[in-house]
């Protein structure tokens, strides 16, 4: 919303919330989210064409566009528990957009949703329309963490469904004409409401898939003494492949993927396709496989065994340039360590210690977790580091350091192929990277 105002000088966009709180932040010199460049955007336009406000009512009132962002988590009860998207803060919006309008409204998708969710929408707001006109659009957002102010200033495409009825091609062309604004037109592309619905489960499922498998074959790189890298790369020169999304890792983290997928999964079972649920289920089965096998692999190298011993953990989020954490690879390999009673020293550049406590579950008081205040507290004493996030600060330590005040043998595995391997190990390290053999 705020590339919208930022870029449509006539358009006034208000973000709304019920939670004050977060309201205030985003009204504050501080925003709520870390996001490199967001600050930027939102400050120049805030107070012009960007308000942040918490009175719900009269902006969905005064709006002809109102867009949905609410959260749509996987379902933790009930019917597809642990699968299904939970869409109740999706309905709550449809009954307050139906409650509050007082004339015809364009109501856009922004949250990705399960394939005929805007079907459920138009069903709320057309049994309570009384006479008002109520168009639904899906344009799924395919920005990026971290990149997303990039993303969203020159997009690969913007997404836009809608019913293909003369309303519904009025809604769409009036959509199209704010992304015009700068977004070249041959880049905005128009499909019917369930394909725009259905593409954007679909890119973040071959996307991770592209993940998990070099991820497979990374596990086959260390049994067979091939290098993942030199793999992906000699692969990705097919252009028919491609080289993004091949960096092997600890596994794929973040609010979408491993949602998605189980939304997709959870949709195939529905529509009776069991098979294609299996298929994409794989992909998440894959990237379990690498989260645990890493763990393991760090406690089978310190001689099967770290209780006690003290493990540097370089990196929290789920990848660079973010401080979220929603399904980080680090959390799933923290839990294993923790398990096997080791004593882990975190340190990431953004994510606060107060949310990694909370991904962990641990208090303060719990002995076997420190948050710490830079690398070279972490890895005080450490018996082995792990490289569990891509950030560019971890390129630059001062590794020759690090390793004399480590305990001997200094183990080191870097989770991200991010650091000289050979290198390290001049130094002095037993350092190891992902599909190494
Ligand atoms: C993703 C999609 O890229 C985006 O289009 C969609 O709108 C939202 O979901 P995001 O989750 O922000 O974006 O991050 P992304 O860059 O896709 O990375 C996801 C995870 O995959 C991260 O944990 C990242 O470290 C990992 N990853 C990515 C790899 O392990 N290897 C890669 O080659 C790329």
């Amino acid at each position: 919303m705020a590339m919208i105002a930022h870029k449509c000088a006539d358009h006034t966009v208000t973000v709304v919330d019920i939670n004050q709180a977060r309201i205030d932040a985003w009204n504050s010199a501080e925003l709520p989210i870390y996001e490199p460049e967001l600050d930027e955007v939102v400050k120049a336009a805030r107070g012009k064409n960007l308000f942040f406000s918490t009175d719900v009512d009269t902006s969905i009132r005064e709006a002809e566009i109102v867009f949905i962002s609410v959260n749509t988590p996987t379902k933790t009860y009930g019917v597809g528990a642990g699968r299904a998207a939970d869409l109740r803060f999706i309905e709550k919006c449809a009954r307050k957009i139906a409650e509050v309008s007082d004339g015809d409204k364009i109501v856009v998708e922004k949250s990705t949703l399960p394939v005929r969710t805007a079907e459920s929408i138009k069903r709320i707001l057309e049994a309570n329309s009384k006479g008002r006109d109520f168009q639904i659009l899906s344009n799924p957002e395919f920005l990026a963490e971290g990149t997303a102010i990039a993303d969203l200033q020159n997009p690969d495409r913007v997404l836009i469904g809608g019913d293909q009825t003369p309303a519904g091609l009025a809604a769409i062309k009036k959509l199209v004409d704010v992304y015009a604004a700068w977004v070249p037109s041959d880049k905005i592309l128009t499909t019917n409401v369930w394909s725009s619905e259905l593409s954007k489960l679909t890119a973040n499922a071959f996307l991770a898939q592209r993940i998990s498998s070099i991820n497979a074959i990374s596990a086959l790189c260390e049994a067979t003494g091939a290098n993942v890298d030199e793999v992906a790369n000699a692969i990705g020169t097919d252009s028919r492949i491609g080289p993004k999304f091949l960096k092997s890792s600890v596994g794929f983290g973040g609010s979408c993927f491993q949602k998605d997928i189980l939304n997709l999964v959870y949709l195939c079972d529905h529509f009776g396709l069991p098979d294609v649920a299996n298929y994409w289920h794989g992909v998440i089965a894959m990237n379990d496989y690498q989260k645990h096998r890493f763990a393991r692999r760090v406690v089978s190298t310190l001689f099967n065994t770290v209780s006690d011993k003290k493990i540097a953990v370089l990196g929290f989020a789920f990848k660079k340039d973010t401080n979220d954490t929603r399904e980080s690879a680090a959390i799933y390999i923290c839990q294993d360590l923790i398990d096997e009673q080791a004593n882990i020293a975190i340190y990431d550049p953004k994510v606060t210690a107060q949310q990694i406590r909370q991904d962990l579950k641990v208090d303060e008081q719990n002995p076997h977790v420190t948050i710490c205040e830079d690398a070279y507290e972490a890895t005080k004493d450490a018996h082995a580091v792990l490289i569990l996030t891509e950030w560019d600060e971890f390129k630059a330590l001062d590794y020759k350091r690090i390793y004399d005040q480590m305990q001997l043998p200094a183990f080191l595995f870097d989770g991200r192929n991010l650091l000289d391997l050979e290198q390290l190990n001049q130094i002095g390290f037993e350092a190891s990277g992902i599909g190494r053999g």
